[in-house]
């Protein structure tokens, strides 16, 4: 409060408010009113995101906020690294304080496990909890701001990225986001203990042609609002403080300079407030992207289509001037573009408090990574609701803590992997590795380790990786029947074996797209050898993105996706193979048969000559080289117990516009232990003016039913769940048949069919 009134003071309120004036003094004024204190460099300084890297020097940073030319920093995650920072901003002409952006993903100190896991929780709860303490340790250490959730929806696993994201699906995903941002934000973004939340990447960028990063991204304007824009719109009913801007490009124009995206779309038709930032370097890549000559052009374009800061700038602070000295851009180009940073500084508290999350010196921690910071028990929580089961061929899961266990994989003892891309301020040698896990669970009986393979061989391949700088690739020497030989012999001596196979989490990032989706390196023929020893096999994958696993899928007996499952993961991934958890998660994304099948989301069109199951295959949609359909569904996952639905029951076969239905059905664990299921509720529009999906998802209940319990679902339904943008883009109901579909997963479902009714009362 001193130092609000201070800054009162010197933008020149007269007198100080009171406190209970504060609340009066609206935003809108208090942000007018210090622009118009402001000169230009001053303005210039605050859309400027700066990386705190080996380029400038602490004491050239500090100068730099001194003197007002940087607005907020990316990359420096601690309070005693931030608090010179922002002492330096109170030593500027205006005090006008910095914020502290980082990569708060899946967790800070403790590291959740990835977007994609979190989505196969279907836990919103659990989902909410992995943001709210990601935001606690955060802002622990000073952090004001995160740029997340990441809320790209992903249908092609080629692409690295879709590891950090919450899969295909379209509702799945909205209800994520928005839920995310509430966690990381809290009661508001102004609380001490939130961060604000900066949804990326706005927008489209999971549709990267071919799955290759970067790319481009051609779509039709009822695709883009149908499938892949309501996540963004969700996060902004979240209430999300700040967007990041994509890199791709969008029917040509590149989302950086896009205006009709961060302009007509964003803020006229969506109505979004706060703070929209490039994403690192963005601004400058629109020289690659061909439509800016120089940096300057590229700055030009960026502010008047409406980028607000520029992350690790290298443009906004030597081009603006220039820029509106020669009249190319306007004063209020850069009026409002200040306006939208100091309001979010304003929402993040920071004018009433710029220590607000550094706090004091002497509270500092002596430890940033200390054990008792760590928030363990709720990662763990959370990490085994992530888990999917896809297999459990004669009920060989769980396993029995006796005996002798072979662990075997690249991946059993990973301490980095196994935490997953952008892991924040994660410390590997904090993470439970699953050998970790085994271990502390095993009461009785012995585990024997061999690593059996090396993740990629391909020495060009490890290079990139390892270029990428976000981990190494340990390699062991031996050569490859070496190793597995070893392992042969480590399952020869086992009652049961367990590999850990995957990617490394290099393979699962930023930059990391593949044409393959195969189990890299030798892990492949490791399993094959394991396989052969007879022995009882687990697999126990770790990656981010659906892998074509058919042949493993038809070797092992059991099969359980873990992706990467955090800090926590090893002890998660025992509780269940343990039986001390009974998994519940489910696929977030469909699993494909080959890479050649992408994309083979859930939610496509039936078209003209759709499959026919066991009918004569000639002139039907189909790959004539494999099976029909995915390996697994989406929405898949099994349990150690059995649940039974009953035929689904409407309310009434009739729908009018004003009204809704209630779909119900029964759902029994038909099993001898207790479990958790998620109860899925898909729609199809049977008749449309245009071609309707054969379902998508609109509803889902996750249920927990004691052994041989019986609860009756019901889901609501009006006409709201049957909207789409036509070819107008016009979002409307058209009435005539639709009909419900309710499953355990996307294919195996009861159906019942209703009639939405016309205004006049009739179809
Ligand atoms: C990524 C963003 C990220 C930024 C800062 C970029 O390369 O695309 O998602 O927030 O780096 O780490």
């Amino acid at each position: 409060m001193k130092r609000l009134r201070l800054l009162c003071a010197l933008i020149g309120f007269t007198s100080l408010p009171a406190a209970a004036d504060m609340a009066s003094l609206s935003k809108e004024a208090f942000v007018s009113n210090l622009i118009s204190q402001m000169t230009l460099e001053e303005k210039i300084g605050q859309l400027r995101l700066i990386t705190i890297d080996e380029k400038m020097t602490p004491e050239k940073i500090r100068e730099e906020i001194a003197a007002g030319r940087i607005g907020g920093t990316y990359g420096s995650v601690s309070r005693f690294v931030n608090r010179p920072m922002q002492d330096a901003s109170q030593q500027s002409r205006l005090k006008i304080p910095m914020f502290f952006g980082w990569d708060v993903i899946h967790g800070h100190r403790t590291i959740f496990p990835i977007g994609l896991a979190l989505a196969s929780s279907w836990d919103i709860g659990a989902i909410e909890l992995s943001g709210r303490i990601a935001a606690k340790e955060a802002s622990a250490d000073g952090i004001d701001l995160t740029f997340a959730p990441m809320i790209d929806i992903a249908r092609d696993p080629r692409w690295g990225r879709t590891s950090e994201g919450f899969g295909e699906d379209t509702y799945l995903v909205s209800r994520i986001a928005k839920a995310m941002v509430q966690a990381y934000q809290g009661t508001s973004p102004n609380a001490p203990d939130s961060i604000m939340a900066s949804a990326k990447h706005f927008a489209l960028y999971g549709a990267v042609e071919g799955g290759r990063d970067y790319n481009s991204v051609d779509m039709g304007l009822a695709r883009m609002h149908q499938d892949y824009l309501p996540p963004y719109r969700s996060a902004i009913e979240g209430g999300a403080g700040a967007m990041m801007v994509a890199l791709n490009s969008i029917n040509g124009v590149p989302a950086t300079s896009n205006a009709w995206l961060m302009q007509d779309l964003l803020r006229k038709a969506w109505g979004f407030k706060g703070l929209v930032i490039s994403d690192h370097n963005g601004i400058n890549d629109l020289v690659q992207h061909g439509v800016a000559k120089n940096h300057r052009e590229a700055a030009r374009l960026a502010i008047k289509a409406g980028v607000d800061m520029s992350m690790n700038d290298f443009s906004y602070g030597p081009e603006l001037q220039g820029l509106l000295e020669s009249g190319a851009i306007s004063q209020s180009n850069i009026d409002n573009a200040v306006r939208e940073v100091l309001g979010a500084k304003y929402d993040m508290g920071l004018f009433e408090d710029p220590y607000r999350r550094i706090g004091i010196a002497s509270e500092d921690p002596a430890d940033n990574n200390a054990e008792h910071r760590l928030h363990r028990a709720q990662a763990r929580e959370v990490a085994r609701k992530t888990l999917v089961l896809l297999k459990n061929e004669n009920g060989l899961l769980p396993l029995k803590k006796e005996g002798v266990i072979a662990l075997i994989g690249p991946l059993a003892k990973s301490t980095v992997d196994i935490m997953g891309s952008w892991s924040a301020s994660g410390v590997a040698e904090q993470s439970v590795t699953i050998y970790d896990g085994l271990k502390n669970a095993m009461t009785q009986g012995s585990l024997i380790y061999a690593r059996g393979a090396n993740l990629e061989e391909d020495q060009e391949v490890v290079k990139y990786l390892e270029y990428q700088g976000v981990s190494k690739i340990e390699n062991d020497p031996r050569s490859a029947a070496e190793m597995i030989d070893e392992a042969v012999k480590a399952a020869q001596q086992a009652d049961v074996v367990i590999a850990v196979v995957g990617e490394p989490r290099s393979m699962s990032h930023e930059a990391a797209s593949r044409t393959s989706l195969d189990l890299p390196g030798r892990q492949s023929e490791l399993i094959t050898a394991l396989k052969a020893t007879g022995k009882p096999l687990v697999l126990v994958l770790m990656n981010g993105r659906p892998l074509s696993i058919g042949k493993e899928h038809k070797q092992a007996d059991a099969i359980l996706e873990t992706w990467y499952s955090g800090s926590e993961g090893g002890n998660a991934v025992a509780d269940v193979l343990f039986g001390d958890y009974n998994p519940s998660g489910k696929l977030p994304i469909t699993f494909p048969r080959s890479v050649g099948q992408i994309p083979n989301y859930y939610s496509h069109l039936n078209t003209g000559r759709p499959y026919i199951a066991g009918a004569l295959r000639n002139y039907t949609s189909q790959y004539f080289d494999q099976s029909h359909g995915p390996l697994y569904p989406f929405g898949y996952g099994l349990s150690y117990t059995n649940f039974s639905l009953t035929d689904m029951a409407l309310s009434s076969t009739t729908l009018s516009k004003t009204d809704n239905l209630v779909a119900s059905v029964l759902v029994k664990n038909t099993g001898q232990r207790d479990g958790e299921t998620v109860v899925q509720l898909y729609i199809r529009d049977v008749v449309g003016s245009v071609s309707r999906p054969v379902k998508e998802l609109k509803n889902f209940q996750k249920i927990m039913l004691k052994a041989g319990e019986e609860k009756a679902v019901h889901f609501s339904i009006n006409e709201n769940d049957l909207k789409f943008f036509n070819t107008q883009l016009e979002y409307a109901a058209e009435p005539g048949e639709f009909r419900v579909q309710i499953g355990l997963d996307s294919q195996d479902v009861k159906e019942q069919s209703f009639e939405l009714l016309s205004e006049q009362g009739s179809g």
